[in-house]
């Protein structure tokens, strides 16, 4: 089953091509961030105008990339949510329009589940195994940090979640303190490269473990830069950017580690995954792949054009409900508040 994903849910455009919720075929994608940059954040009004431009162009080149007609499409599907509204619409309407114009199946996709279905993607050709349940994901993006047990497909439940900012809120306002281009995952990446590995940092910055829970809070280490950065400006000095980077992301990195390896520990998991766009993060993968070979617990992570918005994921998660017989009618409104639809308690 070939299915056409579009991804329109906060500054992206994405047009895919992904075959049997796995093979991706072609990967479009239009970024906004440089338009977005120039605010430190997304400005939801220009967002959308952006997505309306973009759509159609990013469609056209799904299918140019793939080398296939529209008569090759078995079905059409898009975000609803959880998103910015307006942007949603944009890519929403479209798919509608083609399942309409086409006569072809269309699905609603929510968000958050297909970035956890970006570990199930890989290269047109490529043959490695799907993932294996009972799976724990960790799910950090920029509007959400989540534990998820998942026992099967649709099968979620929420072991813990962010008590403040999400995992990538917090990259993006730190970058923002310390004076490091929007999006702020990438560049505190960057800026801690510049630190040297065998050097001893000069400050660490607090962890808040919530303990004896799987919740997670990253409002405290933002606050421990803004102090810093005052402190240094008050009294003239100059702030050592890659140092403070290369802190905020080791404080960062060894809560969503720690934490995680805990909740996979305890869940008896028999695989760990990544998903959303701090999945991104090299420190991050680098650290839980050296923890949980530890423990024996196979880990994956999607490559990184799919761990941030992209449409590939849209596509792969609509196949397992299309799969199901699920189909949604064109009266299907955007859900800026969606969540992860959650088992009822056992
Ligand atoms: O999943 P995503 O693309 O959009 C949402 O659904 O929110 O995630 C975007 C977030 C941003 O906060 C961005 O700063 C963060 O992911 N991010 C990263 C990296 N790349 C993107 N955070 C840390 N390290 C990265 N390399
Ligand atoms: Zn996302």
């Amino acid at each position: 089953m070939l299915v056409l994903g579009i991804e329109s849910s906060c500054d992206e455009t994405g047009a895919a091509l992904v075959r049997d919720g796995r093979f991706v075929v072609a990967n479009a994608l239009a970024s906004q961030a440089e338009v977005h940059a120039r605010y430190g954040g997304v400005v939801p009004e220009v967002a959308a105008r952006q997505q309306l431009a973009a759509i159609l162009p990013v469609v056209e080149m799904a299918l140019e990339q793939s080398g296939v007609g529209w008569d090759a499409i078995d079905a059409v599907a898009a975000t609803f949510g959880p998103g910015l509204a307006g942007p949603l619409l944009v890519g929403l309407t479209a798919a509608k329009t083609i399942a309409f114009a086409r006569q072809i199946p269309f699905i609603g996709v929510n968000h958050l589940e297909a970035h956890i279905y970006a570990n199930w993607l890989q290269d047109d050709g490529a043959q490695a195994h799907a993932p294996r349940f009972p799976l724990l994901c960790l799910l950090v993006s920029g509007a959400h940090s989540e534990l998820i047990a998942i026992r099967d497909h649709g099968d979620y439940r929420l072991l813990g979640q962010t008590r403040d900012d999400a995992a990538g809120e917090a990259f993006d306002k730190v970058a923002r303190l310390l004076g490091l281009s929007y999006p702020g995952g990438p560049s505190i990446q960057q800026a801690a490269a510049e630190w040297p590995a065998d050097r001893t940092l000069p400050i660490t910055l607090p962890r808040a473990w919530m303990r004896g829970t799987h919740d997670f809070s990253f409002s405290g280490v933002k606050t421990a830069v803004a102090q810093l950065v005052r402190h240094e400006q008050e009294n003239g000095e100059d702030l050592d950017v890659p140092a403070v980077a290369a802190a905020f992301q080791e404080s960062v990195v060894d809560v969503l580690a720690t934490k995680t390896v805990a909740a996979a520990r305890m869940e008896h998991a028999a695989e760990v995954v990544l998903a959303g766009g701090v999945a991104a993060n090299l420190a991050l993968r680098a650290r839980l792949a050296r923890d949980l070979k530890r423990l024996h617990v196979p880990f994956r992570y999607p490559r990184i054009a799919w761990c941030t918005d992209n449409a590939a994921m849209i596509a792969g998660a609509a196949y397992f409900h299309l799969q199901r017989g699920e189909r949604a009618d064109l009266t299907l409104d955007v859900a800026p508040d969606l969540a992860l639809p959650l088992a009822s308690a056992d």
